[in-house]
């Protein structure tokens, strides 16, 4: 029996899709980097069916790719020719909502979206937020320990994780459905899955955490001189505001290309720099006063030149669609996201290092830059008119080469996947790689688990 044959008799034929019936959506992520169409696409139902079928994959030495909203950056859900791409679309669905211990348990495969309104609908807010929202999912967050637009008030992904079941390579499930904060009973075997892009283990369920839903969120757009001033504004905003839920710096290279392009002026002028800058509040008339007196103090300092509060969701809604600049992906030939972090003080030095080499060897490319600087988190957009494989890999060395001077990390949220796999040495160290190289040995021996990406 082939291992197609045997995957549709475990799993019933329905779940197991090849040839034509495998669809685009299972070729590329939203890196559009993926050339080759998977072996099988299978789409199990249930935890067991998950199981059963890496049982098969593991007895074969079939290699395997775990795949969720495909809307990764790193190319890391994106088959390589030859493997049974794992869907986890139909395994979704919110399980429970614990309204005492605040937590959601959740399948795999549930749309953030779906999982942020299901907690809204109870009183409560998902913290996990993302311009992805609309398409990605709970394990593919989990799996890249995803970033996103409230960290700065919430943390990353892992830090709002209590609880997960996992399926091993060879089948065995792990069920560490934790509700608690404090369990201190041996090694957190949660946190070797998370942000591990698939190469452990497939993630099948989670609880998360919820927190307590803000009733009204201020929200405005200011424009600042200097990076100086960005990051001098962001301390203020730390100290003096009571529950600072967003700090999104964007380039003015970034506000050019993206207000136009959305058909969106935010001011009259031009500025070096724009933030949004947002704080959850109660909605009362005294919060509302606080963060005016807060945005007013900093234009009489000199902090910030010129700001705008949003007066209704629509104002608000402005600023973010300039800032996530969804058109960015059809507009420009080639884009490349670059994701860097280093430490906050030494991005606007960075960004004008990385603007000169870039533009030296490409005069005439767009580059750009935007980001999450309250959580040291720098995205770097560039795109060249019929630009090469060549060019774009000497865009990664000239970026990773400088990352690695300014002592930062390749990759602040995106992953590795298979996009910045040769650079991961940039960020770590040889010793790191190899325990690395160890762990993944010991949980997956035949290597079946998104091979080639990540080490
Ligand atoms: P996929 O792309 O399907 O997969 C990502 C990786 O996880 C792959 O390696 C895959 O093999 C693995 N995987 C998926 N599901 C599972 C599972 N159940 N078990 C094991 N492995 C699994 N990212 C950020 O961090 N912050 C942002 O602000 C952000 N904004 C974005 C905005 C846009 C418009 C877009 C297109 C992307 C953005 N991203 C951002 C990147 C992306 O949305 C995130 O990486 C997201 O977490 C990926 O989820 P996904 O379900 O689409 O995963
Ligand atoms: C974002 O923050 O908008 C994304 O992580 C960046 C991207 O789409 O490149
Ligand atoms: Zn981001």
């Amino acid at each position: 029996m082939t291992i197609i044959e045997e995957l549709k008799r475990a799993l019933g034929p329905e779940a197991v899709l090849t040839g034509s019936e495998i669809g685009e959506r299972y070729v590329s992520d939203a890196s559009l980097t993926g050339r080759v169409a998977p072996m099988a696409v299978i789409r199990p139902r249930s935890v067991d069916a998950v199981s059963a079928a890496l049982s098969i994959c593991n007895a074969h030495g079939q290699p395997v790719i775990p795949q969720g909203g495909m809307t990764g950056l790193a190319g890391g859900a994106n088959p390589r020719g030859g493997e049974v791409a794992i869907s986890l679309e139909q395994l979704a669905g919110v399980e429970e909502i614990d309204p005492a211990a605040a937590t959601i348990t959740l399948k795999a495969g549930t749309i953030l979206e779906t999982a942020q309104a299901a907690a809204a609908d109870a009183g409560f807010l998902l913290p996990i937020d993302l311009g992805a929202r609309g398409s990605c999912q709970i394990g593919g967050n989990l799996s890249t320990n995803a970033g996103g637009i409230r960290v700065i008030r919430h943390g990353v992904t892992r830090d709002n994780v209590l609880g997960l079941e996992v399926v091993l390579a060879d089948g065995t499930v792990l069920s560490m459905l934790n509700k608690m904060t404090k369990n201190n009973t041996g090694y957190d075997l949660r946190q070797f899955f998370i942000g591990a892009e698939g190469t452990l283990g497939i993630i099948t369920r989670a609880v998360l955490k919820l927190k307590p839903l803000p009733a009204a969120r201020s929200t405005a757009l200011v424009a600042l001189e200097s990076y100086e001033a960005v990051i001098a504004f962001l301390q203020k905003a730390q100290r003096e505001l009571l529950a600072l839920s967003a700090y999104e710096a964007m380039w003015q290279s970034f506000v050019r290309f993206s207000s136009k392009a959305e058909g969106i002026k935010l001011f009259e002028a031009e500025y070096p720099f724009l933030v949004i800058i947002e704080e959850d509040g109660d909605g009362s008339e005294v919060a509302r006063e606080r963060f005016e007196g807060f945005l007013g103090g900093a234009l009489e300092e000199g902090l910030i030149v010129d700001a705008l509060i949003a007066q209704s969701e629509k104002d608000a809604r402005n600023f973010w669609t300039v800032r996530e600049a969804v058109t960015m992906d059809r507009l420009l030939p080639s884009l490349v996201n670059l994701d860097v972090s280093m430490p906050s003080g030494e991005i606007g030095r960075f960004a004008e290092a990385c603007e000169a080499e870039l533009l030296s060897r490409f005069p005439g490319a767009h580059v750009s830059f935007y980001g999450h600087i309250g959580d040291s988190n720098l995205h770097i957009a560039f795109s060249l008119e019929n630009a090469s494989e060549s060019d774009l890999h000497a865009v990664d060395e000239i970026v990773y080469a400088l990352v690695q001077r300014f002592k930062g990390s390749i990759s602040a949220e995106h992953g590795i996947g298979t996009l910045k796999r040769p650079y991961l040495g940039c960020s770590r160290s040889p010793e790191e790689l190899e325990a690395m190289r160890r762990i993944k040995h010991t949980l997956d021996p035949k290597g079946i688990l998104n091979p080639g990406k990540v080490i």
